[in-house]
């Protein structure tokens, strides 16, 4: 059984959560798609609810099924965000951005009732960090952002490498919000709620990858069918 098959088994799961009228965030990346690819057919379902997206390739995603993501101003609150994961812990917390959306992802869950995460079942992990933490920062100096941020690890005996993303061309990755990423190959993070609070205080970080205490319930999608494990928030 393909990977694929495992998110589609979790995507059709969560689809069961939707009613009509709701207002709904989509999420980025190839298991948000599949959630998109699957409700895009129910054009009755469709019809009746309001969506945001929280990056520029869901908003295309979306669009095959007539499915119009309206601003985010729109909306005081969404009644569901879904959303994939790229690493996800016994808790529910998370770590997220593979995609690089991380920022606007982490906008809608912040206004979402409930934040469903669907993932395959190799997104389930015991300790966060194998998955290389992405952190949003401003373009403007990077050299200096970074190293104020090696400072927190090294603060938690942490000695990492820290890199720049690139995109296909080399050049720098830009976010839709105008940013640059970088990428922290951690290996483990233990003291992910300390280490979080830290590197979200030096001014020139927008957001970090960390999805903490967040995450209303993750559906995991195995061979053969999926599983819900509901989160205490
Ligand atoms: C994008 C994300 C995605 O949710 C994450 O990268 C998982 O993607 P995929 O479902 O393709 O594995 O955080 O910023």
């Amino acid at each position: 059984m393909t990977t694929q098959q495992k998110k589609i088994n979790a995507a059709q799961l969560v689809i069961k959560k939707i009613k009509p009228g709701m207002s709904l965030g989509l999420g980025t990346g190839s298991t948000a798609n599949e959630f998109i690819h699957i409700l895009g057919k129910d054009r009755d379902l469709v019809k009746s609810l309001k969506f945001t997206s929280s990056s520029n390739q869901t908003i295309e995603t979306a669009r095959i099924y007539s499915i119009k993501c309206l601003e985010l101003d729109e909306f005081d609150y969404l009644d569901i965000t879904i959303d994939g994961a790229d690493e996800i812990d016994k808790n529910g917390d998370m770590i997220k951005g593979g995609g690089g959306a991380l920022l606007r992802e982490k906008m809608l869950a912040n206004i979402s009732k409930e934040y469903f995460i669907i993932i395959d079942e190799s997104k389930s992990v015991k300790t966060l960090g194998n998955f290389p933490l992405p952190i949003e920062i401003i373009p403007f100096s990077p050299k200096s952002t970074i190293s104020q941020i090696d400072k927190v690890f090294k603060k938690h005996q942490m000695v990492l490498q820290i890199e720049i993303r690139v995109d296909s061309t080399g050049s720098n990755f830009i976010t839709d919000g105008g940013n640059f990423i970088i990428d922290c190959y951690c290996k483990k993070i233990f003291q992910s709620k300390e280490i979080n609070a830290e590197i979200e205080k030096i001014p020139s970080v927008i957001t970090t990858g960390l999805f903490l205490n967040m995450s209303s319930s993750v559906i995991i999608g195995y061979d053969q069918y999926a599983t819900e494990f509901k989160f205490d928030r």
